[in-house]
Order: structure tokens, then sequence, then C-alpha cells
């Protein structure tokens, strides 16, 4: 196991060795696991080009860390327990051994269906251990798996088969989900219908067993490609730098683009983090309740923890199904240690009222953890009292699709906590604050845009394709730092605290939006002619969706034409991409280059026009007092 800081004295001696010899501090941790053979050089980088190589000529397999690791030591004890959506049905347990033959078993069944080392295989399921399980038989083949979030559209899915150029795909006959049961190979079928010549095969699991359509020469049932597989499976050996996975995210332009994260740095920091971030200790159960959709489930629901030898939950279902008890009904039955859920969750229970929490045994709960979005102070108060009960340190964890794991966050019991901070970095992480110049913002009590100045094994080695638009997006606005897209403000005892991004990005229920690909969307619709999309305060989700549309004379106030814009955006991106807000305006503020104005019109989404700034350069000044008056502000 990695090192786990116990005091706040070596959190402080740890932190300055990190940053004297980083080198020696990350081969330390590295030297923890089980490598086929050992790297030449610790690190090689360049954030210009960017190049970043890390234990680069170290041989490993990541699962034979996850799971072969442990089975001497921890063999019979939980790796996953899957607790399903509907709460009368029993709960499952895959034991390391268990959890060790099935994977084996479907690498063989994902070789004998043509899967090699290198190719890409696209994964649009829902939350089943069957995930976890192939995930896991991808990263022990050498394939690189491409999780696709199930609530995305056959469009979005369609257009991540064909940037990666999948060679299969793997989803679910259906979602469970609360009371509905989603359909989702019929989605997969809709997007292979969109272009995606590269795909071979799909493998289907049955989940609730309704009716799917089938195309016997490339359809084929999980549980008949698992019949008579062998339990044992000879690893790959993969290269430290070799590509583990892709994940799509939004940026402030373009499509959705493909994080590329590799093997060995990936492993060491993403078991690192998990140890030391929820103070694992064996026999605990860990629970997070992210979906593997997103990089929370990659790297806090399968990889840190299986890397630690800990028992991960991997729950199906909605925290309000049946009621808005469910989580605490699960903390309660499997005895949770570790919780960690998103601020968009607290807040949505939290105004369900506190009879659902109350009254259930949380008494083993250690640790409780947030991620994804700001946890605004109310929230955070919410979950310490009604939760915590004051006895489990909230960590409010800071960190991105590139960062691939927790960059910021208290660490429980060691460090302190304040609402709303994230407070300190992992030893091993260096953060600066920078002006719009790039020049270092210091001292505390103080505001700016956050860097990272120095490489973590973790980070993101390129975008899917696109080396170009990697070194853009984050390595080009300032010189020799990873920027990070958010501002962050240092209070006067050295906390950091994020705001938020300060990119055309908006995070909707800790769910990463770019605004211009909802614009895009909203722009297939034939009556519009421009649209703008800003984000807005919003009580449950954090941020809303405020779409101001120009359209077609008659389509102001018409119900009927913001349903069809509805419908568009849920086509083309899914539904969590649905304008909360949708305004038809006369026009647009624009610069004079052209260039739309969004803080004016993000001023006037938030209902406050009091204050909207200098508008006497705009190149259409008039526009801003139509704007307001059809937002009625
Ligand atoms: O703006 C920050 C916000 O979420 C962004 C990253 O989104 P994503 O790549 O989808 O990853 C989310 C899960 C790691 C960040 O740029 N964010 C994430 N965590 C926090 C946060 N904002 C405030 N506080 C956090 N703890």
């Amino acid at each position: 196991m990695t090192l786990q800081i116990k005091t706040l004295e070596q959190y402080k001696e740890v932190y300055q060795e990190s940053v004297e010899k980083p080198e020696f501090f990350w081969a330390k941790q590295a030297e923890t696991f089980h490598w086929q053979q050992k790297w030449d050089n610790i690190l090689e980088w360049d954030f210009k080009t960017p190049a970043v190589k890390w234990f680069e000529g170290g041989k490993l397999n990541i699962t034979e860390n996850c799971l072969d690791r442990h089975l001497a030591t921890r063999g019979d004890q939980p790796a996953i327990i899957w607790e399903p959506n509907d709460p009368n049905a029993p709960a499952k347990t895959y034991t390391y051994k268990e959890l060790h033959a099935e994977v084996c078993k479907f690498s063989n069944a994902l070789r004998a269906n043509g899967i090699e080392k290198g190719d890409r295989v696209c994964f649009y399921m829902p939350m089943v251990p069957e995930l976890a399980i192939a995930v896991l038989a991808c990263a022990r083949i050498g394939a690189i798996h491409s999780v696709v979030f199930a609530g995305f559209s056959a469009t979005a899915l369609a257009d991540r088969i064909k940037d990666a150029t999948c060679k299969m795909v793997i989803c679910s006959d259906y979602n469970a989900r609360g009371a509905k049961n989603i359909p989702v190979k019929a989605v997969v079928d809709e997007a292979l219908k969109q272009g995606c010549s590269s795909i071979e095969k799909v493998i289907v699991h049955k989940n609730t067993g309704g009716e799917v359509q089938w195309d016997d020469a490339k359809d084929i049932w999980w549980h008949d490609t698992m019949k008579d597989r062998a339990t044992t499976c000879k690893p790959e050996t993969m290269d430290s730098e070799d590509m583990l996975f892709i994940l799509y995210t939004s940026g402030s332009t373009g499509k959705p683009k493909g994080v590329v994260h590799t093997c060995g740095g990936y492993m060491v920091y993403t078991a690192y983090t998990f140890n030391n971030v929820f103070q694992y200790q064996e026999g605990d159960v860990y629970w997070c309740t992210a979906d593997v959709g997103w990089i929370t489930g990659h790297s806090y629901i399968i990889y840190g923890p299986l890397l630690t030898g800990a028992t991960t939950m991997m729950f199906e279902g909605v925290p309000t199904y049946p009621d808005a008890s469910r989580f605490w009904k699960i903390c309660e039955k499997h005895q949770v240690n570790q919780f960690y859920t998103a601020p968009t969750a607290i807040r949505a229970l939290m105004a369900k009222g506190d009879e659902y929490v109350n009254g259930h045994d949380l008494s083993n709960l250690k640790v409780i953890g947030s991620v994804g979005e700001p946890i605004n102070v109310e929230a955070w108060n919410w979950y310490n009292e009604k939760v915590g009960k004051g006895n489990a340190p909230i960590i409010d964890t800071w960190w991105q699709t590139e960062t691939g794991g927790i960059m910021i966050t208290p660490l429980p019991g060691i460090t302190d906590t304040k609402p709303c901070y994230a407070s300190y970095p992992m030893p091993g992480i260096q953060p600066i604050l920078v002006n719009a110049d790039g020049e270092e913002v210091k001292g505390n009590d103080v505001e700016g845009l956050l860097c990272i100045k120095f490489p973590w094994p973790s980070m993101i080695r390129t975008t899917y394709g696109d080396h170009e638009r990697c070194r853009q997006v984050y390595f080009s606005a300032f010189e020799n730092m990873y920027f990070t897209g958010d501002g962050c403000r240092r209070d006067a005892d050295g906390r950091l605290r994020i705001i938020g991004r300060v990119d055309d990005v908006i995070n909707v229920s800790g769910h990463r939006m770019g605004t211009a690909e909802v614009e895009n969307a909203i722009n297939e619709h034939p009556a519009v002619i421009e649209s703008a999309v800003v984000g807005y305060p919003h009580d449950i989700k954090g941020q809303g969706i405020f779409a101001y549309v120009i359209a077609q004379e008659g389509t102001a106030g018409d119900a009927d034409f913001e349903k069809e814009l509805r419908a568009v955006v849920t086509k083309v991106i899914g539904p969590i991409a649905k304008p909360d807000k949708i305004l038809v305006v006369p026009g647009l503020p624009k610069t004079r280059s052209g260039k739309i104005m969004r803080r004016i019109l993000r001023k006037i989404a938030s209902g406050d026009a009091s204050n909207l700034g200098d508008t006497s350069t705009l190149l259409n000044p008039e526009i801003v007092d139509a704007v307001r008056k059809a937002a009625g502000v």
C-alpha cells in the first residue's frame, strides 16, 4: 500500500518532501505496487508540447494490482457490494476471488470476440457490476475503455464512438432507474445507425430482461459469451505510458474531447489519493454514489478502491427512490464507513426534509465527501449536522476529469475543515494562483486563476486524436503551467476555495457542460437563428441552463416551441443538457468584433440587472434593454 498520512505534522513534512524531491516521493509510492518490470525513468516532462511521462520503461497491468495482488491476503473479502435499484432485491457481493474470476472470464470473452491490445471499447451501461467487470477486463487485455454515461443521447454516443473509432460496444438491455426501466440497447441501435462503421460487435448484458431488437450478425448476449470461459487470464504487459482509458468531457469550445489517461501514473495516483483522502482501514465499507460514466466513478468506485484492497459499493438506483431516505437506508444496511457524493444530491435530499435522514443509524460514517461542484454553506452545514452528526469530517474534494484524481482536499482528522473550502493540496500537487497575465498572485486573502505548476502522475496526457487541442486548452494560457479553467480564492490562512469555472463551461448538477455544445444543439431547430447559453444560480442543480434564443417571429412565449427546443437538445446531447429557461429575444448584446457579451447575459439570467457595467462599447447597446424587458428584470 502507498503511504497513509496520519498526522498534521506528517502532512506538512510529506508535502515539503513532495515539492523538494518529487521524483523521490513518487518513486516511493510507485514501489508499493506490483510492476512486471521496474521503470527506467521516474519523470520526464515538458508543458510546452506537452509531453509528460511517468515511470517510463515500467511494465505493469493495473488489474494485477487491483485483483491478483489481493488474492492471497484478502481473497474472500468483498471487493464489490452491489445494491440494486429495487430496494426489495438482495444486494450482491463479489469477493476479490470472485471478481478476479469474473474479470478473467470476460477478458477471455473479449479476446474470443476479436478485441486486442490497443482496441477501443465503448461502454454504455447502467450501474451494474458487469460494468466494473468489463472495464477491468479491458484493462487486463490492454484494450482501451471509453465509458459513455448512459444518460447521453444516441447522437452523443455515436459522436464518441466515431471519435475513438471503437470496435465494440458493451451495453445492457435496460437501465433500472427508480420506477422506470430506460431502454439502453435501443439507444445503442440508434447510435449505430449514425455512421459508426468501426463497430463490429455489441455485447449485451441482460439487466431487466425487457424486449430488445436483435441483430444476429453483431449482437451477442453477455451470458452466452461468458459461458464456459476459463477463470484465469494472463494479463497483457503494458508500458507505464500505454493508454488505459479515454473519457469524454466538455470544454468551452467544440465537441467534447477524449481525455486520455495512461496506466502507470493513473494507478499510482488514484490509489495514493484514495488511501489518504478517505483514510480507508482494512474492513471498512466505502461508498461513492457517482456513476462510472464520469471520472469520479472510474477513479473512486473502481480503480482507487480496488487498488487499495477496499470494499467498494456500487448503487444502481437514484437517491430519491423509493423515497429520499434511500442513501441513508443503504448506509445503515451496509454499515458504510466512507460516503462520497455530490452537492447536488445533498441539496436535493436536504430540500425533501430532515425526516428522511433522521432516525437512520449512520454511526459507522467516519468520512463524508463532496465532489464535482462548489458546495454551498447551507448544504455543507446540513451534510455535517444531519449526515455526519458532527463526527465525520467533510472532505470537499476538488479535481477534474483531466487531473485523474483528487488534487485539493482536507485530509479527514488530519487537516482542518472550513465550509466551502477544498482547502489544501495533496502532497505532490503544486497549485498556483495567477492573474490574467499569468503573474503569480502571492500572499493570502487573494483570488486568482487556478493552475498547477508541476506534473503529477495521473494528469491528462493528450486529448484523443488531437494533441494540439490538449496543448491549446490546458497548456497555452500560461507558460509552463496546467490551467484548470477554475477561479480560486486563498483565505487568510492559506486554504483554497474553488469559485467555479472562468470559461464557457457550466456545471449543472455536477455535470460539466460546454455552453457552445448546448447552443449548437439548440441551433439545429429550423426556427432558431442564433442562441446564447449561460449558467444561472439554481437551488438544487448549482447552476441551471439559461438559453437566449433569436428565432423566427411568433415563437416568443410559445410553449410548443420551447418543448421542441428541449427535445432537440435531448436528442443531440441528452436530457441532462435541457435548458431550464428559454427566452426568445430580439437580439444578443455583442462587442464590435461580433462576440456575444456573456457577462451581461449571465447577469440578466441571475435576475439581477442592477449593475451591468459599461455597455456603451457594444455594437448594439439598445438590445440590452430589450433583453432585460424580455427577461422581466
Ligand atoms: O469547476 C470545477 C468543478 O468541476 C470541474 C471538473 O468537472 P469534471 O471534469 O466533470 O470532474 C468532476 C469530478 C471530479 C472543475 O473544473 N469541481 C469539481 N470539484 C469541485 C468543483 N468545484 C468546486 N468544488 C469542488 N470540490
